[in-house]
Parts: C-alpha cells; structure tokens; sequence
C-alpha cells in the first residue's frame, strides 16, 4: 500500500535540527569516551544546582548500584518552574486539552509556580515532608502534573497509579510504597465516559490504614463518598494556603519517584528514579530526541500514570521550559478526528504517541484526517512497542504529509529516558527501527548464554554502561533489582528486549523475549493475569500467552483448567474477565479464554509456554520438540479447541 523506504538525512530539507550527523557523533564518541566531562557539561547546560557535584558518577553493572552528580543538590520543581520565570513567566507551561473539544485551560508558569506552591503547602501542612510517600490516582487534568510537581518542590516521594487501574491493584501499590497521602479526583472524564476515580479510592483505603488524608480535586462534581476528617476538597485546602513554598534541596541521589511496572513473575516492581541524573537523562533527550525549538508546542499523548506521562509530559519537557499539551480524551472521541483538530486548534508542532493508536486511527481510513491541515507539525515520535513499517509510512505520509521525521523512540520505565532513537537530522530513518543509541548509552546483543555478538546480529539486548537515569531499586526489596536486570548476564543491564542489529549497525527492537506482554502499549505481566484467573474456586490452574492482534499490537489469550468437578460455563468464563478488570484493570481482560483439562508441562512440572503461545497464534506448522512433555496427547486437544483461527 505504501512504499516502504529508507529515509537519508539530506533528503529533507525542513529538518531544522540541533545536529547534523557529525555532531551527533563527535558528542556520542565524547560521551563514551569521557563521560565524566560529557556529563558534568551536560547537566550544567540542562539543569540549575543549588551545590554542585564531588564526583560525576560511580556505578558497578554487577550489583546494580548507580549514583550520579553524588553530593549535588537541586530541587526538580525549581528546574521546571522558578528557573523560567525570569524569561517566560507569562508563556504556557501547560495547554490542557480536555475530553470536551469546548474545554481547554492555559496555564503559565506564573500560574503553575502558585499551583506548585499551594499545593506544596497543603501538603505540608498535613504531616507530608521529604521522604514521604504520595499516591498521585487522578485523570489527565493539570492538577496531575501539580500533584508531581509539590511532592518534588517538599522532597516527598509520589507514585502515580494509572487511572485505568482497579480499586484492588491501586490497594496493592498504595500498601507497598506505604503511601500516608493520596490525590485524587471525584471522577475522570474519557472519551465521554465518567471514571469513578474517588470511589475506587474508597474501595481501596478500606485496607489501607495508614492513609490519613485525601485530597480530592473537584472535576465533574459528582456526588462523591465523603470521610470526615480524611477527606478534602483540593480546591478548599489549596485556597486557604500562602501562593509561595520553599523549595526542599534534594540529594541528586534522593529518591524522585516510585512507578509500578509489570515484570515477568511475582507483583509489580515499584521501579524507583532519583533526582539529578532523571531530571538530566529526561531534559537532554527531550531537547535532542524531539529537537525541541524554543516557542514550539510539544503534545505527547500518553498518560500520567505511565513513564512516558512522567518523563516527556512533565519532567523532560517543563526542566526544558517548553509548552507541553496534556490531553484528557482519547483520539476517537468525539470523532476519528479529535487528534488532528487538536493539533490545529493548539499549533502543535511535536506529536509523540504510541503504534496502537496510529494503528487504530489508521484503521479508520484518511477522510479523517481531511478537515485538518497538520501544517505547524514538525516532527512525529512513537514510543511503547515496536512500530509496523506500514503503520510507519502512513504516520510519515499521510499524516506527517512527508514533511515530519519520526523519531522512533525505545526506552523502558526503568531506564528513565528514551536510549535509542534516530536523531533527527542526525541519523537516517528506517520505518520499524530504533536506530542509534544516544549519548552515554552503550547497547549490545548478546546469546542465551550471555556471549557478545558482534557485527549484524540478533540477540538479547543489553546495556554495557550506566547512565544518569537508570532505575536505583525496586522499592523494599532491592534484591529483585539484582536478580531482574543484573543478574541474566554478567556486568550488563539486562532489558527483556529482543533487538536486531543490521550491517550499518542500526538497532531494530523485535519485542520482549521475557513472559511481559504489550497490550495497547500497556505492559501486563502474565503472573499479575494468571492470579486473578485462579482467585476463585472455579479455575485450578491458569496460563497465560499474547498473540498477534491487529490495534492492540497483542491481545491475551488464556488457558484455564476447572478445578475438579467444575463446569467452566460461558456465564463463569465471563465472570472470569470481570475478575480480571477488577484486579488488575479493563485494559488486561482476557481477549480469548480457552477451557483445557491439561497444559503442556515438562516432567518436572514447568508449563512450556512456548507451545502456548503458537497455538494461542495459530501457528501450529512449527511446534518445536513436544518429547519432554509428561503427556503430549494435551497438545491435539489443545490445538483442536483453540479460539483463534487466523
Ligand atoms: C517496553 C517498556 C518507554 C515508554 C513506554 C513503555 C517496549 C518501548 C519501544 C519501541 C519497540 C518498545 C519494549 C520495552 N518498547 N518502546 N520504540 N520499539 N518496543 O514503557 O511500560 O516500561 O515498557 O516497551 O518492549 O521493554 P514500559
């Protein structure tokens, strides 16, 4: 349908960017060459210190351990607020986009310096002081950014929890990070749709004693559940406190913030960032990844409650003193347009968002797109999972109109910031590849067994060196850090990602080589889908695998097993997706659920997941070797009930 081609750096003549590729390399080989010096001019460039640093950086690859910028003090909310009052008190710091085309808010950094302030004091004043951990549960409204930006201006420690999440996992993350505060709002609005985000507050804080305060932002005004006492109206509280707060000098090694991520067994891990080298990692790739220009609107479309919300809609883009959109819709409502009468109504010049959305509006055909001109876009980026080339051309074509490079982006909520992308103007483009490390990143490709592969290769990817915003621990229990991503291979970080690299030595990432799946660019553990199935009294067993799915990118397939004497029945296989929106959240519901008496397990009792996962994507010409199997005859059974036939 389109052609699928490579794209050179000199063909585009628009391509207004930092560096050429010339520049990109003599930083790149600076950075790995001295990273001490790279970095300390780097981060006198991007970041304001209130003491500088002893000593650049320390790290060991084999524990895990990473310092940066050590005994250097800063504050995160002075970076990104006081430091650009001087020159941009009365720019937009944040164009907030609501679910109603009618509704949209500017806000200044004037303004936001205030709402920081309050905030800050509010908190302040109920017991919140540095080190204490606070639970950010809220829309796509600025006040989610506020609520980021007080915890750092105090030093407190937030965790925001995805709004999609369900009452149960929002327990979960509340009781590991031992939050004492959380933020909320009455409702979200999405898509036209109301989000009962205070009432699964409630639900949640009934075994979660040692909250003590919620603050709720009054979005919708629905009538909301009220606790005297633990309950108040942010509005109310944020009125009745001063407009200035000082700001807390923070370590540049003390913690930022806890973000749960899904792994391959057990619970989520809360994946813990710190202060100076995030701030650095974020505010660098932000300026280079995206080319950033002074003036221009930057609109990435993610979440607040993911990484991507966190580093590249308000830490990376407001340190960098840019205009950042926050949108609280989904691009299909009200119409397949909303996106595109976005982007013209706020000149949007940067557009990042994720393969399953384009996917999605891709699907939907180009009259969408007509009523729109897109003529102040720039520059295009996708990030979360891999990107289909024909799913590339399209966002480059139609939607880019063959004017805006895309910048590929590849990076994980433990890494921090993006590691791997095609620099624009720097680097030529691939639809489908990542491309080039950035600065201070050193990739490789390794076997099973950990050797180095050299030249064009496929392999495991691994990163060789620290850099400044890499996970510091998996909040109260360190070790999983060490067993996770240190201990696969030796004295590498292991990422979970597959790569290809080609003989011009770019990087392709193939997708994780580990049980994570990718649904939507969410990232779902199977052992967090497989618990929910089997917490009842129906389901003895479960397995869970992805499969191929057109928008989604994966969808999730299921095995069950009855317990002995069950009928699984349509009605109970129903139940069991509710039972899955209700643990983990709607976006991991089980797309098929097949009903089996066996599952294909080793003699020593380990289900191969392999022969799941090729039945589950009806491919089932190459099984692979069935013989260690304690009973192959579950196989044809398998194969004969299975629910997804190409
Ligand atoms: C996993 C990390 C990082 C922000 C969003 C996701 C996959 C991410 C790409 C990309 C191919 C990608 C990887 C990675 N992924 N970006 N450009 N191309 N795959 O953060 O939830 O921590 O997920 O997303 O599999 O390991 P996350």
């Amino acid at each position: 349908m389109y052609k699928i081609q490579n794209h050179k750096v000199s063909e585009n003549p628009l391509y207004r960017t930092h560096l050429d590729r010339d520049g990109y390399e003599r930083m790149y080989r600076q950075s790995i060459e001295q990273p001490d010096m790279f970095w300390a001019e780097q981060a006198n460039r991007f970041v304001e210190w209130m003491q500088p640093w002893s000593k650049v950086h320390e790290s060991n690859m084999e524990t895990g351990e990473a310092a940066w910028f050590i005994d250097a003090k800063l504050n995160v909310s002075v970076n990104c607020i006081d430091r650009h009052l001087k020159k941009r008190a009365n720019q937009t710091a944040i164009i907030w986009e609501g679910d109603d085309p009618a509704d949209s808010r500017h806000i200044t950094y004037r303004q936001l310096h205030e709402e920081v302030c309050r905030l800050a004091n509010v908190l302040k004043q109920r017991g919140v002081s540095k080190g204490d951990r606070v639970c950010i549960y809220m829309p796509m409204i600025p006040e989610a950014a506020f609520a980021m930006l007080a915890c750092s201006r105090i030093g407190a420690i937030h965790s925001v929890v995805f709004g999609g999440f369900s009452p149960d996992a929002l327990r979960d993350r509340i009781q590991n990070a031992e939050c004492e505060l959380v933020i909320t709002a009455d409702e979200g609005v999405r898509g036209g749709r109301r989000v009962p985000l205070k009432q699964n507050v409630d639900k949640a804080l009934a075994s979660c004693p040692d909250v003590h305060s919620v603050l709720v932002v009054r979005r919708t005004g629905a009538d909301i559940g009220w606790v005297e006492q633990r309950d108040i109206w942010y509005h109310e509280a944020c009125a009745q406190v001063s407009a200035d707060c000082a700001p807390e000098p923070m370590d540049s090694e003390d913690p930022l913030f806890i973000l749960y991520t899904s792994g391959s067994t057990g619970k989520p891990k809360g994946v813990l960032h710190t202060t100076g080298g995030y701030l650095v990692s974020t505010a660098l790739t932000h300026h280079y990844v995206f080319d950033y220009q002074e003036g221009e609107v930057y609109w990435c479309t993610a979440d607040v409650g993911w990484v991507t919300g966190h580093s590249y809609i308000v830490y990376g883009p407001l340190c960098n003193g840019a205009t950042t959109l926050m949108f609280e819709g989904v691009p299909t409502y009200p119409d397949a347009s909303r996106c595109w009468q976005v982007i013209d109504k706020h000149k949007v010049n940067v557009f990042y968002t994720a393969p399953t959305a384009i996917r999605a509006l891709m699907a939907l055909g180009e009259e969408p797109l007509k009523n729109s001109s897109r003529q102040s876009l720039r520059l295009l980026g996708s990030v979360g999972e891999p990107i289909n080339p024909e799913v590339w051309e399209w966002y480059y074509q139609v939607v880019g109109q063959r004017r805006c490079p895309i910048v590929d982006t590849w990076w994980q909520t433990e890494t921090g910031s993006i590691l791997i992308a095609p620099l624009p103007g720097a680097c030529d483009l691939k639809p489908g590849a990542a491309m080039r490390p950035l600065f201070g990143v050193v990739p490789a490709l390794v076997d099973n067994d950990g050797n180095e592969l050299e030249g064009p290769a496929d392999g495991n990817l691994v990163i060789k060196q620290s850099w400044p915003s890499q996970i510091r621990t998996v909040y109260g229990d360190h070790q999983r850090l060490v067993e996770t991503y240190f201990s696969t291979y030796k004295s590498v970080y292991f990422t979970g990602d597959g790569a290809r690299r080609d003989a011009d030595g770019d990087y392709w990432i193939t997708g994780r080589v580990d049980d994570v799946l990718n649904i939507s660019g969410h990232r779902i553990g199977t052992a967090e889908v497989e618990s929910a199935l089997v917490l009842n009294d129906w389901v003895a067993e479960a397995a869970v695998v992805g499969c191929p799915h057109d928008i989604k990118g994966q969808a999730i397939y299921a095995y069950v097993m009855p317990m002995q004497g069950v009928t699984l029945t349509e009605d109970i296989l129903a139940q069991l997706k509710v039972a899955v929106s209700e643990q983990v959240g709607a976006f991991a519901r089980p797309d098929y659920i097949q009903v089996t008496n066996g599952l294909p397990k080793t003699r020593s009792g380990k289900i191969m997941r392999r022969i799941l996962r090729k039945i589950a994507c009806d491919e089932l010409d190459n099984l692979g070797d069935t013989s260690t199997l304690a009973d192959p005859s579950v196989v044809d059974s398998l194969i004969e009930n299975r629910l997804n036939r190409g």
